[in-house]
């Protein structure tokens, strides 16, 4: 049995991040990386958010997958080395290992050290593939280590965490996405639009655990930059920008509140929000045009029945 590899490539520089978040929270319109979610408890609650009635993307792309697997399967061929970026848990990948004859599973993340345990367990399950883990901040510069090997990859970005990228950064993201796996293709899953009764509450379920994630991140907050954030004084706000076409999440001052941190301060007035995600929505169209003009060739997409979601292959 082989065993995971695991590298990080570029460990985060804490100065760099609370310079970061310094000016984020100081600027007129502040605003934060919807990356700084993604603490151990933020991950967790993200999880929980794709078993939420009200959230249809993870569940709606897996149905996708479900269904068209033969026919994904038939249209990509084998795909020996198989690259999948936000790889997370890798529950995801794990389910086109077969259909895809994948011999080299290549998890990147931020953080390598939640890679581990998810490919120590997958190692186990799929004894004769070779897995690496790669601990790398992608949101920047995507430059795959050469442990990930010669010969053509499948880049696979399902979830559709595109849709945390403007427009024209997602331009700029799929070409780099496009050097990255020159010769071979890309697998992406994209959220699609969709009438607001359907998208608001995904992203502002009954239960609260949207709030709770959006929230946490001034407990993240609090620790990286020794702020003092009263989670109290905070609610969570979410909507659709119909002219932007895109989900955006807030948080929202309830009441005036200062907020101190060693070397800075700033004041809230009641109603003041802190801009957290964007979770852009796209037309098919729209996404096939943008797939060509970052470089990729015969964009084709395999959706749902009530064409909320859909996942586009394209040759790099
Ligand atoms: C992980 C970026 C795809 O935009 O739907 C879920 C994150 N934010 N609920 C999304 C998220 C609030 C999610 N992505």
């Amino acid at each position: 049995m082989n065993a995971p590899r695991l590298i990080q490539v570029s460990a985060a520089d804490p100065a760099a991040i609370r310079a970061e978040l310094v000016a984020g929270l100081e600027a007129p319109h502040p605003a934060l990386s919807p990356k700084f979610l993604y603490d151990a408890l933020g991950s967790r609650l993200f999880a929980a958010i794709t078993e939420l009635p009200e959230y249809y993307p993870t569940r709606t792309e897996a149905a996708i997958f479900r269904e068209h697997l033969d026919a994904m399967a038939a249209d990509l061929g084998p795909a020996p080395t198989l690259v999948e970026l936000g790889a997370g848990n890798c529950e995801k990948a794990a389910r086109l290992f077969a259909a895809l004859s994948v011999r080299r599973y290549v998890a990147v993340d931020i953080s390598a050290d939640y890679l581990l345990a998810a490919l120590d367990r997958l190692q186990y399950e799929h004894p004769a593939m070779q897995m690496l883990g790669v601990g790398l901040d992608f949101s920047d510069a995507l430059d795959l280590p050469a442990e990930v090997g010669p010969g053509p990859r499948l880049l696979f970005y399902p979830g559709s965490s595109i849709g945390n990228f403007a427009p024209d950064e997602a331009l700029a993201f799929l070409r780099r996405m496009h050097a990255a796996c020159a010769g071979g293709r890309l697998l992406i899953g994209v959220d699609l639009v969709k009438p607001l009764e359907v998208l608001e509450p995904a992203y502002d379920d009954a239960l609260g655990v949207t709030a709770a994630f959006n929230r946490n991140l001034l407990l993240h907050l609090n620790r990286l930059i020794g702020a003092d954030f009263a989670l109290h004084d905070w609610r969570h706000v979410a909507f659709f920008n119909t002219r932007e076409s895109r989900i955006e999440m807030h948080l929202e001052a309830a009441r005036d509140a200062t907020v101190r941190w060693p070397g800075g301060e700033r004041r809230f007035a009641a109603g003041e929000r802190i801009h957290t995600e964007n979770s852009y929505k796209w037309r098919l169209d729209d996404f096939a045009d943008l797939l060509g003009a970052a470089g990729f060739r015969k964009p084709r997409a395999w959706r749902d029945g009530r064409d909320w979601f859909a996942v586009f292959a394209a040759e790099a």
